[in-house]
């Protein structure tokens, strides 16, 4: 008999490649979903168990986790992150699960400026003392898939606006992050105790991801550097929680510092996950194909505009006062990962920095 598998965040990116890949294994999984949608039923049709349920509700998890022996820990990008994790620790202690693996974060520290980083950092820790459960850590930088979301400016305008200055990522993609949360599930015994970091096979500009899917639309698309203030806009009219819109904008700052150039390319996709892992153009050829927004079509050229505009008219989030309202706590020595000591200390190659990008941006500009 294989192991059960719960997967939590099921219906969301990594959830649902880690969720198919474990049952073409033949592993039973559980799907935790939030709600039941498509996805779910999607899910449901390739073979998992379904739960609908509340990460903030301790019956949802211990439903979650009835006869579950192992498990994969993925945080929604939402408040209370810590909350949720605590929840899932109490659970899996009590389902007596043997192993874990945690989407973590490549940028995971103490005192980063981000609040949903530093309790990753917490969750590292506090996710290995689960009684009789050995974990395997899974903290993987800056997703393939994030370039995705200004697909409808990139397919219909020909241009990729994001706020990434000329910082360096190896981008992974969704099934190749997925990969090796498998490997780690399915062998624990090979992985337990380690960290991995997935990434793509190659080091790449902003523009020479926007060139790769420039090549899979057919069409130019010139990589637009945005100002933070224009970020900001584009997440409040994208209407993303308040919570996401503040944390995010301190990961473009670590991007800009090349923090996410550090070490990247890896071999853990090959390695654990036992595949050759996607180039930029097998994954920017896949959104081409399966994203909507990439159809060339005349709605979609005037919603592209018309975004263009909500843009413009966006009340950008007051960061600094949404986290005062909320009470986050703050880091006594805040730094994003190039300009910390400690994190660069735990992420020994460092010799791929370039020394220009070691530069102090305010996150606020
Ligand atoms: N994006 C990056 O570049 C990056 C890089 C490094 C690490 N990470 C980490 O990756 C994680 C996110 O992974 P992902 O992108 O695979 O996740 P995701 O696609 O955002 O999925 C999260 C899922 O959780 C569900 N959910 C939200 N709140 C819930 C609740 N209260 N109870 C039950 N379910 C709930 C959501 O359901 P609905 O969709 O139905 O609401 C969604 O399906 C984060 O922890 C982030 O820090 C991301």
């Amino acid at each position: 008999m294989k192991p059960k598998i719960l997967v939590t965040s099921a219906a969301g990116k990594t959830g649902m490649a880690t969720a198919l890949q474990l049952l073409k294994k033949d592993f039973p999984v559980r799907a935790l979903v939030h709600r039941k949608d498509a996805r779910s039923q999607f899910l449901h049709k390739a073979g998992a168990e379904i739960v609908i349920g509340e990460m903030h509700d301790i019956d949802s998890l211990r439903e979650a986790f009835k006869g579950c022996q192992r498990a994969y820990w993925c945080t929604p990008v939402e408040s209370h992150p810590l909350h949720k994790m605590s929840l899932f620790a109490i659970a899996a202690a009590e389902a007596k699960v043997e192993h874990i693996v945690h989407l973590s974060q490549w940028l995971s520290s103490s005192s980063h400026p981000s609040l949903a980083t530093r309790e990753m950092w917490m969750m590292d820790h506090i996710l290995d003392w689960i009684p009789g459960a050995t974990m395997t850590i899974n903290n993987t930088g800056w997703f393939a898939d994030n370039y995705a979301l200004v697909m409808l400016p990139m397919a219909q305008l020909g241009m990729m606006p994001m706020p990434l200055g000329e910082g360096r990522n190896a981008p992974p993609s969704n099934d190749d992050i997925a990969a090796v949360n498998v490997g780690a599930l399915i062998n624990p015994e090979d992985h337990a105790g380690r960290t991995y970091r997935p990434t793509g096979p190659e080091l790449l500009t902003p523009q020479e991801i926007a060139d790769a899917f420039g090549r899979a639309l057919g069409r130019t698309v010139r990589y637009d550097n945005a100002s933070m203030k224009m970020f900001l806009k584009a997440l409040a009219a994208q209407k993303r929680p308040e919570f996401a819109q503040s944390q995010l904008a301190h990961y473009v700052v670590d991007y800009q510092q090349d923090a996410f150039a550090l070490g990247a390319p890896t071999d853990a996709v090959e390695k654990v996950g036992g595949r050759r892992p996607q180039t930029m153009d097998e994954i920017a050829r896949h959104y081409a194909q399966t994203d909507p927004d990439a159809r060339q079509t005349v709605i979609n050229k005037v919603r592209a505009f018309s975004f263009l505009v909500k843009i413009m008219t966006a009340t950008p989030l007051d960061r600094e006062k949404f986290e005062s309202s909320r009470e986050f706590p703050s880091s006594r020595t805040p730094e994003y990962a190039v300009s910390d000591d400690a994190w660069l200390a735990a992420h020994p190659d460092n010799s791929q920095l370039r020394s220009a990008s070691i530069t102090t941006i305010n996150a606020a500009e």
